[in-house]
């Protein structure tokens, strides 16, 4: 069974907080960095407390929540072996795990009702990456946080 890592500012964390039964109640392990209250705090630090907890591999997907979930993606994608996708559509929750093997979903908690919030998480947390010819792809990607010029 997955480990899910779950992370939010005050704009996400209601929506983290749904999730994390949501996720509970399907049987995953599930790990929370917060935040845990309304009280305004920067999402940068919720986003490298989560990624550590994946790059240490003391989980296999998070999850990051924010107002519209890009701040949090951008933060993300700042972190080694990090791949965070920002989806607000089933098709692309799924397609980020089957293409681009995303080990991160980011949710906008000011752009998605909870219930599709909840069917983009089941998508993302049921697809398996398909490998294939888009191992090359994801080791260009690589190669970019390297710092090699393509
Ligand atoms: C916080 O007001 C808001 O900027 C944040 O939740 C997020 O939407 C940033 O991308």
């Amino acid at each position: 069974m997955k480990r899910i890592v779950l992370g939010a500012d005050h704009g996400g964390y209601e929506l983290k907080n749904t999730i994390k039964a949501h996720l509970q109640s399907r049987g995953f392990e599930v790990y929370d960095v917060g935040t845990n209250s309304a009280e305004s705090c920067d999402y940068p630090i919720f986003a490298s407390h989560l990624c550590q907890k994946l790059q240490k591999g003391e989980a296999d997907l998070g999850i990051l929540v924010c107002g519209t979930g890009i701040g949090m993606s951008m933060a993300a994608n700042k972190h080694r072996g990090i791949r965070a996708a920002c989806c607000s559509d089933t098709f692309s929750a799924r397609l980020t795990r089957l293409h681009n093997n995303a080990n991160v979903l980011c949710l906008g908690a000011r752009v998605l009702g909870a219930g599709l919030a909840l069917d983009l998480v089941n998508e993302f947390v049921d697809a398996e990456f398909e490998g294939d010819r888009h191992v090359k792809r994801l080791s260009l990607i690589e190669d970019i946080e390297n710092g090699k010029a393509l």
